[in-house]
């Protein structure tokens, strides 16, 4: 078992005349792990990622990364992070270049013009170089911000919605170039609304809602501990009630009786092995079908899922 890479604990952030944005955050980063923190607006999902740059002073907890406590020698341990922002501010006067080069010597890094060549080929950037930032269109400027972060080599990378406004293409690209990373041995923390995302490219997933983490699992272990399947059966003939011969089903008839819906499994392929067998029983009771259709919930209905049942136990 690895150290983690960060370690936070009881992390709290209350905002000079604002809200509680963190209540007692714990968190750890597994070395060499993609983490997707998924959350709705106002979360505090920049502002966890805050704490942890030093662009945001917690009201209590501790952060420890690499070991170190952050709060004793920040400016070290910081060096080894990289953060992709979630806001576009950055020098728009600057050409590509300078930006990329200054933000590597912010670190106190040697210049190296062959690993920043290398950051700007690998993000398509390359071309790009001498233009000023404000010349280029959204999602090359989110581009420059990733070039930016990675220019000090960081260890652990932020990128808070990186995808944010960008076309698919592009996005799948991204996704493209984070896997690079972690091919690398990058450790990744990335925010994101789109759950596909978190879907496609996690290895953990963290759910974090008004401050506080929800839930934190492995994407697999989430998907089967969480994840249903369903199945639309559409009858050829009307039934009046269940049959017998279906009792061993979690079973639903509707539209007067020529719908029958099927809702289980919480396993991966569990529920769809059952519906295998519903099919057949049904055909072994006589019972034709039109049609049926097998949907297995994803992260998103999880997400929705479980967020609707916190704010119904609040309300
Ligand atoms: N500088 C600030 N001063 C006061 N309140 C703030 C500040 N920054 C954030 N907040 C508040 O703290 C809460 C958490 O905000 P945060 O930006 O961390 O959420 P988020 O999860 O990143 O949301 P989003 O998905 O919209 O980016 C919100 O209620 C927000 O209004
Ligand atoms: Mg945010």
């Amino acid at each position: 078992m690895h150290e983690p890479i960060l370690s936070i604990r009881g992390l709290t952030k209350t905002y000079t005349n604002g809200p509680r944005a963190l209540d007692s955050v714990d968190l750890d980063i597994k070395p060499g792990e993609i983490f997707a923190l998924l959350g709705p607006n106002g979360a505090g999902k920049t502002t966890l990622i805050g704490a942890v740059c030093g662009l945001v002073r917690p009201t209590g907890g501790t952060i420890t990364a690499f070991g170190q406590d952050l709060s004793k020698d920040w400016r070290k341990a910081r060096a080894r992070i990289g953060l992709v922002p979630q806001e576009l501010a950055t020098d728009m006067f600057e050409t590509v270049w300078r930006a990329v080069t200054y933000s590597r010597g912010l670190f106190g890094k040697a210049s190296d013009p062959v690993m920043i060549e290398h950051i700007l080929r690998s993000l398509s950037l390359w071309d790009k170089r001498d233009a000023q930032i404000r010349a280029l269109s959204g999602g090359m400027k989110r581009r420059v911000l990733i070039a930016k972060a990675l220019a000090h080599e960081p260890e652990l990378l932020f990128l808070d919605e990186p995808t944010a406004g960008v076309d698919v293409e592009l996005r799948k690209d991204m996704w493209q170039q984070i896997a690079a990373l972690k091919e690398r041995g990058v450790t990744i923390i990335l925010t994101t609304h789109y759950i596909e995302e978190a879907e496609e490219m996690a290895d953990r997933v963290g759910i974090i809602q008004a401050g506080r983490i929800r839930m934190v699992d492995e994407k697999r272990a989430m998907m089967e501990r969480l994840g249903t399947t369903e199945a639309v059966i559409d009858l050829a003939a009307p039934l009046a009630a269940l049959p017998e011969a279906l009792a061993g089903f979690a079973l639903e008839l509707s539209q007067g009786g020529t719908r029958l819906t099927y809702r289980g499994g919480n396993g991966e392929g569990k529920g769809r092995a059952e519906v295998a067998q519903l099919a057949q029983a049904l055909t072994r009771a006589g019972i034709g079908f039109t049609s049926l259709d097998i949907h297995d919930s994803s992260l998103e209905d999880i997400f929705v899922g479980l967020l609707g049942e916190k704010q119904g136990e609040a309300a």
